[in-house]
């Protein structure tokens, strides 16, 4: 039986967009027939040399390695990169394993994702010998409302390209079929670029800094470099 591990990559931990991404396919594995656990929360994992070694046992013992992971600065969250270096330190354990990494990002395009990130995670995946089986990218997976602790069933319709690109990926791993890079826009903002918009959003947005450096006693007006 194939079995899959879902390492969840997100720091903010069980109330995140990641971990309802993993949740999802937790229980598509389940449906088809591919062995799992609960998702392996990648930041209780990066802590100690011990767990790090527990998590480099752990992942000996599975056939595909799903990567679930927020984009951070356009690559990866510190403990997905440790997670790596880990992995990477001692490669041969993993060789020839499947890799799939999933990676959403707060902004709506998804090359965000797919200009850098990607290309680190395939770097990564070629040089410990892992099998690149295909990536994901989501853009505006805040939307998924993950930290509000929403299970993707639960987001309308917002969840539904999403829910079925993962169903995709999952046939592809029953069929040990290539599922390709995948990008997907869940919704655009472009309504949002044009003269009045930018005005108007770079406007509300200074107000929301503002309010917020107030409530914390921050000076809005300090200018530290100005002389
Ligand atoms: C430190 C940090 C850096 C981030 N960098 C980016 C970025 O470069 N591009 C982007 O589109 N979103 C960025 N985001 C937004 C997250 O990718 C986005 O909120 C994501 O949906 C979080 O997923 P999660 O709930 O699975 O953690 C960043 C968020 C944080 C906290």
């Amino acid at each position: 039986m194939t079995n899959a591990i879902l390492l969840m990559g997100s720091p903010r931990g069980r109330k995140s967009s990641s971990n309802a991404i993993c949740l999802f396919l937790q229980e598509l594995f389940e449906k088809n027939g591919i062995e799992s656990q609960e998702p392996f929360f990648l930041r209780n994992h990066v802590t100690t040399e011990e767990k790090m070694n527990d998590m480099l046992v752990t992942l000996e013992q599975f056939d595909i390695i799903v990567l679930v992971a927020p984009l951070y600065d356009d690559t990866s969250p510190a403990i997905v990169v440790k997670a790596m270096e880990a992995v990477s330190r001692n490669s041969s354990k993993y060789v020839n394993k499947r890799f799939f990494p999933i990676i959403n990002c707060g902004l709506p395009e998804p090359f965000h994702i797919t200009e850098v990130a990607i290309p680190i995670y395939h770097k990564f995946a070629t040089t410990v010998g892992l099998q690149w089986v295909g990536s994901l990218a989501l853009g505006a997976g805040e939307g998924l409302q993950g930290k509000d602790g929403k299970l993707l069933n639960d987001t309308g319709g917002f969840g539904e390209k999403v829910m079925k690109s993962l169903e995709r990926a999952v046939e592809s791993f029953v069929t040990n079929s290539e599922f390709g890079d995948e990008a997907l826009e869940i919704f655009s903002l472009k309504i949002f670029y044009n003269r009045i918009m930018r005005k108007f959003m770079v406007w509300t947005n200074n107000r929301g800094w503002r309010k917020m450096a107030q409530k914390n006693g921050g000076d809005v007006a300090a200018r530290p470099y100005s002389q």
